[in-house]
């Protein structure tokens, strides 16, 4: 990766790369994050690694989906140039002992519920980072909190790279689009359909004026509630602190973690600036 680089970097023509990381299992999100680096940058890598760091134990890092053919095929249909597609072994060698944390927003929402998730992710992506030395990232709305966690990473080490937020995709009915959809049943994915649910329904409150965050709070919670659902956290919360935030305002975001079965679903949406609400 690091003689492909200079390659790029040689010449006049000073080629820009965008670099689209995955744990593989693609689907249409991680595809519309791809067409977005096609669009932004001369040439664009997409790396697959399930990186067992950001996996807590007993989660589900053995069962994670491995799709390594037809990820590789997608990819190569949707006009990636490389693909970078390590071992565990090559990116984690037994001497490795150096991990990369950002302990406070780190520990918020995702972090707090899955301790030593985001020093996996920040770790493994400031490797990412150093090995492919991409010009520009992109990373789904989806994961906000991971966003708001590599926003401060790349602030506070000073990555000379642009991240780019690409705007969540959702099936028909709404779900947002995750790899670990596929583990849920026919009747899960329809009680699933509550995370977006609640989520308009809030945003739909907000839009009436509602800006206390317990009652927007309170709404997600009812709603999921009603279905049955398992909720790990309902937040109102800064988007790029996480800290929570009493009143909603622009910028704030509105998120969820809940389980279906056993399986963990997050999902979010942010008050745009303007004030309109999203959805
Ligand atoms: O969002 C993901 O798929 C992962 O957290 C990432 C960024 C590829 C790091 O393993």
């Amino acid at each position: 990766m690091h003689e492909l680089r200079r390659a790029l970097r040689r010449g006049s023509s000073m080629e820009t790369l965008g670099l689209v990381p995955t744990m593989g299992a693609l689907h249409e999100g991680h595809l519309s994050l791809v067409r977005a680096a096609l669009e932004g940058c001369d040439r664009v890598a997409a790396s697959i690694f399930v990186n067992p760091t950001q996996f807590a134990p007993g989660e589900d890092f053995a069962k994670y989906p491995r799709t390594f053919e037809a990820d590789c095929a997608l990819l190569e249909q949707a006009g990636v140039h490389y693909l970078f597609a390590p071992t565990t072994e090559e990116m984690y060698p037994p001497a490795a002992e150096t991990f990369v944390d950002v302990p406070k927003i780190g520990s918020r929402l995702d972090g707090a519920s899955r301790p030593g998730h985001f020093r996996g992710v920040t770790t493994v992506v400031s490797k990412l980072f150093h090995i492919v030395q991409p010009d520009r990232a992109y990373f789904g709305q989806k994961d906000a909190a991971q966003v708001a966690v590599l926003q401060a990473m790349v602030r506070d080490l000073n990555f000379d790279i642009e991240l780019v937020v690409c705007p969540t995709r959702r099936d028909a009915d709404g779900l947002a689009l995750s790899s670990r959809n596929r583990y849920l049943s026919e009747a899960e994915r329809e009680q699933a359909l509550a995370i977006p649910q609640a989520l308009c329904d809030a945003a739909e409150s907000i839009g009436q004026g509602d800006s206390s965050s317990a009652i927007v709070r309170a709404t997600l919670r009812h709603d999921l509630d009603a279905a049955g659902v398992r909720v790990d956290y309902t937040c109102v919360v800064d988007a790029r602190s996480l800290e929570p935030v009493t009143e909603v305002r622009a910028g704030s975001l509105i998120a969820i973690a809940a389980f279906i079965g056993s399986t963990r679903l997050i999902d979010n949406f942010v008050v745009p600036i303007d004030e309109e609400v999203a959805e």
